[in-house]
Order: C-alpha cells, then sequence, then structure tokens
C-alpha cells in the first residue's frame, strides 16, 4: 500500500468543513504545557520516554504526511519531497480543480537537522508547536501558560500551523506524552538534509480557521461533555 493511498483513503472519510476553505483536504499528485513536567532540555532524555514518543510517532501515523514508510526508510520524517508525497490542496480546488481560495501546504521536515529540520528549536518549542498549534519558528522558547492570544505567553498574533497538521487533535495529549515526542524526534531520529519549501496560507495564519467553534475548547470540559455519557 503506497502512502497516497492511504492518505487517499483518509480522505475520503475526512472532508472538512472551514467556513471558506469547505473542502476535502487532498494530498496533491499534481491534484489528485508545562516545561516542569516531562520537559528534557537540559537533561538527557530517558530511554523510556523515547521508546514512548516512538510508539506515540507511529501509531498517530505521522508518517503518512511526514514521509517514511517505517523507521526503516531514509526518508523517515524527513517531509515534503515531491508534490506526490506530502503536498497537500487546501481549500474548494482540492475537490474542484481551479476553485479558489487554493493553498499547498507541505509538511515539514520533522528530523534533528540544523538547518532543514527541527535540530535548531528546543523541545518545548515542539511542545509548544503539538499543544497549541504555532509554527515551531514563529514560537518563542517559553512556557505558555494559555491559549489566548496575548495571555499567559500565548502569542498575540498566533501564526498557526497550517492543515492538514492535526494538532487539534494531538492538544489532547499529555504534557509527558508530547514532550515524549519531542526528545524522540530531537534525540532518536536520524538527521535528514530535507529543505521543504513553505506552506502557501491566508494572511491570517488561520487565525480564523482554527476558533474554538471550529476545533472547540481548550482545555477541553470534563467529562462527559455534552455529546458523551457515563455507561450505566
Ligand atoms: C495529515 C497530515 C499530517 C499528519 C498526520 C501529521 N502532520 Fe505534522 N504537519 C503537516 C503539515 C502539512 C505541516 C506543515 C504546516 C505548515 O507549514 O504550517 C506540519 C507541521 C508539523 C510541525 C511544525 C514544524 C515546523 O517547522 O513548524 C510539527 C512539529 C509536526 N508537524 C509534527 C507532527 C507530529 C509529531 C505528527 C504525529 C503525531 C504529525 N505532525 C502528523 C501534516 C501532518
Amino acid at each position: 500500500m503506497t502512502r497516497t493511498f492511504h492518505f487517499a483513503r483518509r480522505c475520503f472519510g475526512t472532508v472538512i468543513s472551514m467556513g471558506s476553505l469547505a473542502g476535502c483536504v487532498q494530498q496533491s499528485p499534481a491534484i489528485a504545557g508545562r516545561a516542569n513536567f516531562a520537559s528534557t532540555q537540559g537533561t538527557q532524555a530517558s530511554a523510556d520516554q523515547i521508546l514512548l514518543g516512538r510508539a506515540l510517532v507511529l501509531n498517530h501515523d505521522c508518517a503518512g504526511c511526514h514521509g517514511g514508510a517505517s523507521p526503516q526508510s531514509v526518508d523517515w520524517l524527513a517531509g515534503r519531497k515531491t508534490p506526490a508525497q506530502g503536498e497537500f490542496l487546501i481549500g474548494p480546488c482540492a475537490l474542484t480543480p481551479g476553485a479558489t481560495p487554493c493553498f499547498r501546504t507541505m509538511a515539514r521536515n520533522l528530523t534533528p537537522d540544523n538547518a532543514t529540520g527541527l535540530g535548531r528549536f528546543s523541545e518545548r518549542q515542539i511542545f509548544n508547536a503539538l499543544r497549541y498549534g504555532l509554527r515551531v519558528e514563529d514560537t518563542p522558547d517559553v512556557d505558555i501558560t494559555s491559549g489566548t492570544p496575548g495571555v499567559g505567553n500565548f502569542p498575540t498574533h498566533p501564526r498557526y500551523i497550517a492543515p492538514p497538521m492535526p494538532w487539534p487533535g494531538w492538544r489532547y495529549m499529555s504534557d509527558k506524552e508530547l514532550y515524549s515526542i519531542a526528545a524522540y524526534l530531537k534525540h532518536a531520529v536520524k538527521p535528514a538534509i530535507n529543505k521543504v519549501p513553505d506552506s502557501e496560507g491566508p494572511p491570517d495564519f488561520w487565525a480564523s480557521v482554527y476558533t474554538v467553534d471550529n476545533i472547540g475548547p481548550y482545555p477541553p470540559p470534563a467529562f462527559p461533555a455534552a455529546s458523551e455519557r457515563i455507561p450505566q
């Protein structure tokens, strides 16, 4: 099973609706925290933490977009290589060629290469990206204590990670889990040199897409929430 097919399968079940950007997210083969919890900053990441991070990366299928069939692949998590791998059309153009708006987004290089991957960023910045959806290079290396722009170190004008990166779901992983992913990416994945072109996006960096109405409140209400129940 190729990665393209794998993603296409997911895509057919995932016609997303994001206001004016309603449409299917399609891979485009030419159109087709709290740092005080588990941060390893300044200390050695433990083998347990790295193995947990590896398991989470595997079972969340990060590679389905970020590249590599398995950890055996030389391009494991190395990011978009060609338009057919790790590149997406976001917006109505994914369903109707030529329809607008249309943005091409590219899965980033998650390996610890300094120049082209995550090597020059801290584990806290990677944590902030996964918890709050903030682009790594635009995220200060500080503890963020709020999801509201301008409050608790949350940037006043946040630059969000582009779709289809499913960070709204990753927000619900624990601090320990997210820091374990960061530790695995920084310490255990082999660096791969691959300069991924910048994703295209709207001038507000998706701020009008990632609203509470669209992705739910964070932190979430306690269980059971409105559409859940406690089994009798
Ligand atoms: C459905 C596709 C998809 C999946 C699955 C996915 N990502 Fe992404 N990811 C993307 C895209 C596309 C971008 C680039 C968005 C941009 O340029 O703003 C991205 C960006 C990122 C970034 C930001 C990098 C930077 O330099 O700003 C991180 C970190 C990241 N992903 C980690 C992960 C991890 C860890 C997983 C699995 C737990 C994962 N992603 C799963 C598509 C995906």
